[in-house]
């Protein structure tokens, strides 16, 4: 073997560790709600699934990943970041609970974000509720929580 070619092996073989490690690291996804994660009955709230360009599908699960929709719906938020909007227009009891996104960008599918809690109460409850706290912390500090959600 010369030794031309044994580099342009080596060159080749170095380029695919590269591609692989590549896609093995697709940047977790962030999620958050507006206007917030404390919803009254009857309003309407917006999840953000935001992840890096070049996504294709945004996948927003409920807590049993029973229930999931997609949407290749997806827009640039920033030169670096693509996000996707989905959008409830009149919340009930039964879309209180957690949630999470996941996105694909082929041919891979990301780690899914955080968990976000949605409550739908009255908001005019008063600054006494811990739950409410907790519920937008999840969306405002990404990897800081719920790590040991990430187990198969
Ligand atoms: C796609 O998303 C944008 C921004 O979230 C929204 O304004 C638009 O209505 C959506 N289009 C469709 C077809 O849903």
């Amino acid at each position: 073997m010369s030794p031309h070619l044994t580099a342009l092996l080596g060159l080749v073989l170095c380029l695919a560790q590269t591609i692989h490690t590549q896609e093995g690291a697709l940047p977790r996804p962030s999620i958050s709600a507006e206007p917030g994660t404390v919803i009254p009955p009857g309003s309407h709230v917006t999840f953000v699934c935001r992840g890096p360009v070049g996504v294709q599908t945004f996948r927003l699960e409920r807590e049993d990943r029973a229930k999931y929709k997609d949407t290749n719906n997806v827009s640039q938020a920033s030169p670096s970041e693509s996000e996707a909007r989905f959008h409830i227009d009149s919340v009930s009891e039964g879309n209180a609970g957690l949630y999470r996104c996941i996105y694909s960008k082929a041919p891979a599918w990301s780690e899914h974000s955080d968990f976000l809690e949605l409550l739908v109460k009255e908001t005019s409850g008063g600054p006494d509720s811990p739950d409410t706290e907790l519920g937008s912390s999840a969306g405002t500090v990404p990897g800081t929580e719920a790590s040991g959600f990430d187990a198969p």
